[in-house]
C-alpha cells in the first residue's frame, strides 16, 4: 500500500508519448525562432552561430594545446595532430586535470582566468614546452556569441559559474590578457568552441555522418550542422555552419510550465541563475541528485519513507550527489549499494525504504532521459526537413557524465529518440577525449586556412 502511494506521487514524473511529442514540437519552434533575425532576441533557444563550417580543406599538422573549461574538470591537453595513411590524420594526447576551487568559479573573471593561465604554465613546465608558442584551441562550454572562430562574448554563465566581469566580454580576450599578465609563456589562441561542437568534430573524423553533438553532463546542450542560408545571423548562403543551440535555456519563456514540478521550482529558485536554463535543470547532472533529495524529503514528510524522519545530512542541500543516482540504479537487487549510500547519509533504511529510494531515482533519471530525447528529436526533425529526406541517416556524437556513467540513461534515451523519430536512421557514438581532440582539430583547420590566406 505504501508503494502505491509512493507511485502516485512519482507518477507526476511520467511523460506520455504525446507529452514528449509536444516538447519536441515546442523545442523545434523555439529553434526556428532563435535562428531568425526578427525573433532571435526574444527566443529562449539562442541558436548561436559557431563559425565552424562544413567541408574543411585539410588541416595543419603539429602540436596544439587544448583547454577544456566548463565540465566537471578543467583540463589542459597537448594534442599532436599528424597524418595517417589510411584515415588522413591521427591524434595523440597528453592531458592534465586541474580542479577549480569554488571561490575561483564565483569570484572575478580576472581571478578565474589568472588561475587558468597558471594551470597552463604548470602544464607547459611539466612537458618542457615553455619556450614554444603553440596554437591553442579553447573548449569553453558556455553560451558565447561569436564574431569569428576566435572571438566571442560570453552571454551568461551557467552551471554554477558566476565569475564577475566576464559576461558581455570577449572570452578569448580575457584569456589572452591573463597570459600576458603572467608573462612567462606565449600562446596563439586560434579557436574557441563549445563542448558540443568539439564533441561533434572529434566524432566527425571517425564518421562523416556525425553532424550533431550533444552533452549530457553537468549541463545539457546540443549543436548541429545547419544550412548557411538558414543561419540568418551570419552572412553567406553556401554550405553549412555548426549552430550551438544552447537548448538548456528552453523553457525560460514559459514553454515548460505545464511540465515543471514543485521540486523543479525549488531547484531553480535556489540556483545561482533563477529563471534561467530551465530545461537543463530537468536533465543535467548538476541538478539530478538534488532533485532526488527533494523528492525523498517530500516522501518523508508524507510519512512514506524512513519512518517519517530525515537525517540532518538528507536535509542538507547538495548532500545527495548525482553519482549516487547512478550507483543506486546499478544495484543488482540485493540492495547493498543502496543501503551503503543511505547509511553514509546517516539513515538506516528498511528494505522497503531502499526500494522506494530506487523508484525515486528511476523516476527522476527517466524523466531526464525522455525530456532530453524529445529535445534531440526536435533537432533531428528540423534537419530532416531541411534536407528534404524521407529517411535521414545521421550520427550523433555524445559526451558527458550522465550519458556515460548512468547505467540506464543511454538505453532509455535512445529508445525514446528512435520511437519518436521513426523516419530517421540515428546512430549514437560516444566521444573519447572529445574536447581536446575536437578543439585541436578545429584549430588545425583554422591554422591551415590562415596559412593559405597568407
Ligand atoms: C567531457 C568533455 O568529457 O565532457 C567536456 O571533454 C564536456 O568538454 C564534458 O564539457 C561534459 O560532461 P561533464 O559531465 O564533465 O559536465
Ligand atoms: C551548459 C552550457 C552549454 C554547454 C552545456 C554542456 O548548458 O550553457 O554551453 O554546452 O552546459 O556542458
Amino acid at each position: 500500500e505504501r508503494i502505491l502511494m509512493v507511485e502516485q506521487i512519482l507518477s507526476e514524473f511520467l511523460l506520455s508519448k504525446e507529452d514528449l511529442e509536444e516538447v519536441m514540437r515546442r523545442m523545434r519552434r523555439e529553434m526556428e525562432r532563435g535562428l531568425r533575425v526578427e525573433t532571435h532576441n526574444e527566443a529562449s533557444v539562442k541558436m548561436l552561430p559557431t563559425y565552424v563550417r562544413s567541408t574543411p580543406e585539410g588541416s595543419e599538422v603539429g602540436d596544439f594545446l587544448a583547454l577544456d573549461l566548463g565540465g566537471t574538470n578543467f583540463r589542459v591537453m597537448l594534442v599532436k595532430v599528424g597524418e595517417d595513411e589510411e584515415r588522413g590524420w591521427k591524434v595523440e594526447t597528453k592531458h592534465h586535470m586541474y580542479s577549480i576551487p569554488e571561490d575561483t568559479m564565483t569570484g572575478t573573471a580576472e581571478m578565474l582566468f589568472d588561475y587558468i593561465a597558471g594551470c597552463i604554465s604548470d602544464f607547459l613546465d611539466k612537458h618542457n614546452l615553455k619556450h614554444k608558442k603553440l596554437p591553442l584551441g579553447f573548449t569553453f562550454s558556455f553560451p558565447v556569441r561569436h564574431e569569428d572562430l576566435d572571438k566571442g562574448i560570453l552571454l551568461n554563465w551557467t552551471k554554477g559559474f558566476k565569475a564577475s566581469g566576464a559576461e558581455g566580454n570577449n572570452v578569448v580576450g580575457l584569456l589572452r590578457d591573463a597570459i600576458k599578465r603572467r608573462g612567462d609563456f606565449e600562446m596563439d589562441v586560434v579557436a574557441m568552441v563549445n563542448d558540443t561542437v568539439a564533441t561533434m568534430i572529434s566524432c566527425y573524423y571517425e564518421d562523416h555522418s556525425c553532424e550533431v553533438g550533444m552533452i549530457v553532463g553537468t549541463g545539457c546542450n546540443a549543436c548541429y550542422m545547419e544550412e548557411m542560408h538558414k543561419v540568418e545571423l551570419v552572412e553567406g548562403e553556401e554550405g553549412r555552419m555548426c549552430v550551438n543551440t544552447e537548448w538548456g535555456a528552453f523553457g525560460d519563456n514559459g514553454e515548460l510550465e505545464d511540465f515543471r514540478l514543485e521540486y523543479d521550482r525549488v531547484i531553480d529558485e535556489t540556483s545561482l541563475n533563477p529563471g534561467h536554463q530551465l530545461y537543463e535543470k530537468l536533465i543535467g547532472g548538476k541538478y539530478m541528485g538534488e532533485l532526488v533529495r527533494l523528492v525523498l524529503l517530500k516522501l518523508v514528510n508524507e510519512n512514506l519513507l524512513f519512518n517519517g524522519e530525515a537525517s540532518d545530512l538528507l536535509k542538507t542541500r547538495g548532500a545527495f550527489e548525482t553519482r549516487f543516482v547512478s550507483q543506486i540504479e546499478s544495484d543488482t537487487g540485493d540492495r547493498k549499494q543502496i543501503y551503503n549510500i543511505l547509511s553514509t547519509l546517516g539513515i538506516l533504511p528498511s528494505e522497503l525504504d531502499c526500494d522506494v529510494v530506487r523508484l525515486v531515482c528511476e523516476s527522476v533519471s527517466t524523466r531526464a532521459a525522455h525530456m532530453c530525447g524529445a529535445g534531440l528529436a526536435g533537432v533531428i526533425n528540423l534537419m530532416r526537413e531541411r534536407r528534404c529526406q524521407e529517411q535521414l541517416k545521421i550520427t550523433v556524437g555524445v559526451d558527458g557524465s550522465v550519458y556515460k556513467l548512468h547505467p540506464h540513461f543511454k538505453e532509455r534515451f535512445h529508445k525514446l529518440v528512435w520511437e519518436i523519430n521513426p523516419h530517421c536512421e540515428i546512430t549514437f557514438i560516444q566521444s573519447e577525449e572529445g574536447s581536446g581532440r575536437g578543439a585541436a582539430l578545429i584549430s588545425a583547420v583554422a591554422c591551415k586556412m590562415a596559412t593559405c590566406m597568407l
